[in-house]
């Protein structure tokens, strides 16, 4: 299958930046911008500032995400947001598994597949991120660190679920770097997360399957990694905060 009958996804993940004031004013400011993307366009933000970014975004083709949510439905879980809290206020999409949720907040692979767990059962899209450090690079288990990351956040999850799922791909060492993948790497890598679901699933499952970079990404480099075949749009920290680099993003994963 040709990468061109997958639709690419584009996500903003501001992390711990804006107020809902802010919010806002940066959605109203690029709704103009993508309003002709040929592409999934989505934001994922702060907790506090989902409400302000829905109101702002309704209407439009911009959809809102969450940047993490809890395993349990409810309980005693003080500072945490359940998926299905994030399904009652109307967030479709949320990110689990962000390599600085790994790094400062301590979640596990296991801990991961909970959350990725909760989020389906939520009816949440899901942007799993998985990705190696640099040691890792170095000592050439890439594959095997990102494969095993994958096995054990989607294991249980079935065919029709896999639907709802993206994996962003990050490379730990290119998340707010500045230092990005060479496309090739980007690319190898995505390629064999996509053959790691046509093991896992089917030809088929994984054909249709989208699978994002991130780490570094912006409005410069943004059209070499998304014309190769396996980068099917991208995760964007630091660049989805400034409407116009974000937008050029936006543009270069249109078809
Ligand atoms: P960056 O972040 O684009 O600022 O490197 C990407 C991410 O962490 O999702």
């Amino acid at each position: 299958m040709n990468k061109t009958l997958r639709k690419a996804v584009i996500a903003g993940n501001w992390k711990m930046n804006k107020t809902p004031d802010e919010t806002k004013a940066l959605i109203e400011e690029m709704k103009p911008l993508v309003k002709d993307a040929d592409c999934d366009v989505v934001l994922c933000v702060p907790y506090v500032d989902l409400y302000a970014a829905l109101e702002a975004a309704a209407g439009s083709n911009i959809k809102i995400g969450a940047e993490n949510c809890h395993w349990a439905k409810s309980g005693a879980f003080t500072g945490e947001v359940s998926a299905e809290m994030l399904a009652a206020v109307g967030v479709p999409y949320v990110i689990i598994g962000h390599s600085e949720r790994r790094q400062y907040f301590g979640e596990t692979d296991v801990t991961v597949h909970d959350r990725v767990r909760a989020a389906l059962d939520a009816g949440l899209t899901v942007i799993l991120c998985v990705g190696e450090t640099l040691t890792q690079r170095k000592q050439n288990i890439t594959m095997e660190v990102i494969a095993t990351q994958t096995k054990i956040a989607l294991a249980g999850v079935s065919a029709e679920e896999l639907k709802n799922i993206i994996i962003a791909y990050e490379p730990v060492w290119a998340i707010g770097t500045g230092e990005t993948a060479t496309a090739e790497q980007a690319d190898e890598v995505n390629g064999g997360i996509r053959a790691l679901i046509a093991e896992l699933y089917s030809q088929a499952d994984a054909d249709a399957f989208v699978v994002q970079y991130g780490g570094s990404m912006n409005a410069k480099n943004a059209a070499e990694l998304l014309a190769k075949e396996h980068v099917d749009g991208g995760l964007i920290g630091g660049a989805s905060l400034k409407a116009p680099d974000f937008a050029t993003i936006v543009a270069a994963a249109s078809k």
